[in-house]
């Protein structure tokens, strides 16, 4: 079944706790973190002081994506709130293989995320073995709630074709402008791990589950 991950950078901020209680009965579903920087991209969110207390609310894994320039020094104190997926941007990194070493020692998993403009042929495919996910950006990364770049359809599928031609196992997750149409889409092409932020957070609360349904 597809991965749904709800993206608290539109949630109500003021009320976290409770925005991650609606989510206590789904399956198949990991909380996204946004953490920025105000460097790497022009916002800035939370760090793993904020979110310290995340884990009494929530069982469900949690997704970290790290639009910030040092990715390593998001190691210690993300792991030390238990995070599970560790993602940071190919275009932030230079020994992209020694830090998906670090984050492997550290969290269950890691995976690597392209900007739009970033094509798939980057990452060598000895990385594609090492790593548990790719994460395909379909929106400049920043902000929530902007339209999706269709091209990102077309590096789904690539990917797609990679992992079943070599056998590997890596999660395919698409962010940005992630709506019911949008996922069928996705979907069909390859992806099995969707971020949605105002597709969700956009309706009350008692819509989460149904928005989460629309997705699947
Ligand atoms: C954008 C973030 C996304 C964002 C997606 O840079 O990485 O996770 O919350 O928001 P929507 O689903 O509204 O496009
Ligand atoms: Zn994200």
């Amino acid at each position: 079944m597809t991965i749904i991950a709800p993206s608290i950078l539109s949630a109500d901020f003021m009320n976290l706790g409770p925005e991650l209680k609606n989510f206590d009965n789904e399956s198949n579903l990991w909380i996204h973190l946004d953490v920025m920087d105000g460097h790497f991209v022009p916002n800035l969110t939370f760090g793993a002081t904020v979110l310290k207390n995340i884990k009494k609310y929530t069982n469900h894994p949690l997704d970290a994506h790290f639009m910030v320039r040092n990715p390593e020094d998001f190691i210690e104190p993300f792991k030390n709130i238990g995070t599970h997926n560790f993602t940071f941007h190919w275009e932030a990194v230079t020994h992209h293989d020694s830090l998906i070493s670090k984050v492997k020692n550290n969290f269950d998993s890691c995976g690597i995320s392209l900007n739009p403009s970033t094509p798939v042929e980057v990452i060598p495919t000895y990385l594609l073995e090492k790593i548990d996910l790719i994460l395909i950006m379909s929106v400049n990364p920043g902000f929530g709630g902007q339209k999706f770049i269709e091209g990102s359809v077309d590096k789904v599928k690539q990917l797609a074709d990679i992992r079943s031609k070599k056998g590997l196992k890596f999660q395919i997750q698409v962010d940005g402008g992630v709506n019911q149409q949008t996922a069928q889409t996705l979907r069909g092409a390859g992806a099995n791990n969707l971020v949605a932020g105002s597709f969700i957070f956009g309706e009350s609360s008692d819509k989460y589950s149904a928005q989460i349904q629309k997705l699947r």
